[in-house]
């Protein structure tokens, strides 16, 4: 929670991947504190209905229907939050999937690019839109997506998004530090498993969702809230020395 109690009041938060689990939980989150929320995902009626409960909430949103893979769609996301709300204050990249599973000798071009498109470049797209912008208010804060899935590297299944979240986490590091006497800071998440839509393609099945369970101390999965919750706390004026770091979310497990 932010030490300051009206402190998201009226401020502006963006968010990818807002139609869904861990971004419309987010969504929601930021409404209850008085956020304006940026709404933005490729799925056009879920981004809506977000919006549309932001606004039940009693907080103002801005639905947005957007692929984050290209650069030129993910530009305009962050013009038309400006024309709407006149400034940003937080970034939350959510949008994200592992796309396919695959053994590592089958993963194609195909595949290793769109994984890289959505988890990687998605992010890196909307830190760079929003970045000058965040300078010159000399304030903002960026919290990307990764997963617990970069400290196992997804062997058998998943080689190429452990990649690519492996990668969002080294930004994060990097974009924290070369601009931490600017004002911004920049934190990622790196979740276990959360009960999503993300969560039950992973476990498909019975057993898989019993070897799920078996790796996690707690004995369950994660709530999209749980992760909604530590977002606002990152973004918030609770803990401002906290930068460059990602934080893993995980009921003690997932180090399989
Ligand atoms: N749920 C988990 O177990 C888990 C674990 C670790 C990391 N994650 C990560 O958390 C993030 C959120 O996932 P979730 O669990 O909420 O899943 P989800 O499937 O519920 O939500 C993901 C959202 O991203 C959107 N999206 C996909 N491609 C897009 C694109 N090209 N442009 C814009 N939006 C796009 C989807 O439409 C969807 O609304 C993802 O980055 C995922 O990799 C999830």
């Amino acid at each position: 929670m932010p030490r300051t109690p009206d402190y998201f009041n009226g401020k502006t938060i963006v968010i990818t991947g807002a139609a869904s689990g861990i971004g419309r939980a987010t969504a929601l989150i930021f409404a209850r504190e008085g956020a304006n929320v940026v709404c933005a995902d490729v799925n056009e009626d879920g981004v809506k209905d977000t919006a549309e409960k932001v606004n039940e909430i009693g907080s103002q949103s801005l639905a947005l229907s957007i692929d984050v893979t290209s650069r030129a769609a993910v530009n305009n996301m962050i013009e038309l939050t400006l024309n709407g709300f006149g400034r940003v204050d937080f970034l939350f990249n959510s949008a994200g999937a592992a796309i396919r599973r695959s053994k590592f000798l089958e993963i194609d071009d195909e595949l290793i690019e769109k994984t890289f498109d959505l988890n990687f470049k998605g992010t890196f797209y909307a830190m760079q839109a929003v970045l000058p912008h965040m300078l010159k208010n000399k304030a903002g804060v960026i919290v990307n997506v990764a997963s617990m899935a970069v400290k196992r590297g997804g062997p058998n299944t998943s080689v190429h998004y452990a990649a690519a979240k492996g990668a969002v986490n080294s930004m994060t590091l990097g974009v924290a530090r070369e601009f931490a006497k600017d004002g911004i800071r920049c934190l990622s998440i790196s979740p276990g498993p959360i009960n999503t839509a993300f969560a039950k393609a992973a476990a498909s099945s019975p057993e898989l969702i019993k070897r799920f369970l078996e790796d996690i101390p707690m004995g369950r999965f994660g709530e999209p809230e749980e992760i909604g919750e530590l977002v606002l706390f990152m973004c918030s004026d609770a803990c401002k020395f906290m930068t460059a770091d990602t934080v893993y979310v995980n009921g003690g497990g997932g180090w399989r």
